[in-house]
């Protein structure tokens, strides 16, 4: 089955067809900068573009940076808090004509690894994380999402983990690979100490690195990239709206 996704970051818009079977993309990307205030109603036209530029007009699903109840929005840590709120699976099924199925974003990138990814057939907890602008973390117990876990907001020396260990940090400080996983390090013991996870997955815009950070990083549990590597986001989004039940995602 096709299904558009549409992942919304603080840095990109990114979205492709999807063959929500096999998990892969139908065409090649189509990416916009996210637009700087990121509002409702400047993001609102990149949609459409979007949904133009695939001369698409059936299911999308739509991975957003927060936490997402029923389709509705609760937070917006690194978007315009315009979003906060919003009915998005509504709003954008009025303004797109197509039924819009909204989820958070790391939770989209963890179920498409979970299903096609470094995840598949593993037991026990495992961890996503979500490694760009913020960090965003996906849980799995058994197989099954337990949604909008927000440990990019646990307090690490009295800031959010992701104001100390996000790449937008990394870039903004220039900080060396070395340098950064050290501070990965600090926050993965910390949150480690809390879940006891099984197998953590690094995913998101870091991810293509991999090879540069991995080797200092220091885990109990064993690390391994994101095989859907930055495309996670894209095609978890469009699984979201071929299998709502499975995922506990529910439109409205
Ligand atoms: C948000 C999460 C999101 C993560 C990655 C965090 O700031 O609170 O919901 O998954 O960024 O985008």
């Amino acid at each position: 089955m096709a299904v558009l996704g549409i992942d919304i970051g603080g840095t990109g818009i990114k979205a492709a067809p999807v063959d929500t079977e096999k998990g892969i993309l139908l065409a090649e990307r189509y990416r916009v900068e996210t637009p700087s205030p990121s509002t409702v109603a400047a993001v609102t036209p990149l949609i459409q573009e979007i949904l133009h530029h695939f001369e698409w007009h059936g299911e999308v699903g739509c991975g957003y940076p927060g936490v997402i109840k029923r389709g509705t929005i609760f937070t917006a840590a690194n978007v315009d808090s315009t979003w906060v709120g919003l009915d998005a699976s509504t709003f954008f099924e009025q303004v797109t004509g197509c039924p819009t199925y909204m989820i958070n974003d790391a939770d989209a990138a963890g179920l498409a690894e979970m299903h096609f990814g470094a995840g598949v057939d593993q037991r026990g907890v495992v961890l996503v994380l979500t490694i760009g602008t913020g960090i965003g973390t996906a849980l799995f117990v058994e197989g099954r999402l337990v949604p909008n876990l927000e440990l990019g907001h646990l307090q690490i020396r009295g800031k959010d983990a992701e104001h100390r260990a996000s790449n937008r940090v990394r870039v903004d400080r220039e900080l060396t690979w070395k340098k950064w996983a050290r501070r990965v390090n600090e926050y993965l013991m910390h949150v480690e100490n809390l879940l006891w996870p099984d197998l953590i997955i690094i995913g998101g815009g870091v991810s293509k690195s991999f090879g540069k950070f991995a080797p200092h990083l220091v885990t109990r549990a064993p690390i391994v990239c994101a095989k859907t590597y930055n495309d996670a986001g894209i095609i978890g989004a469009a699984m979201t709206s071929a299998h709502p039940e499975s995922t506990g995602v529910v439109r409205g």
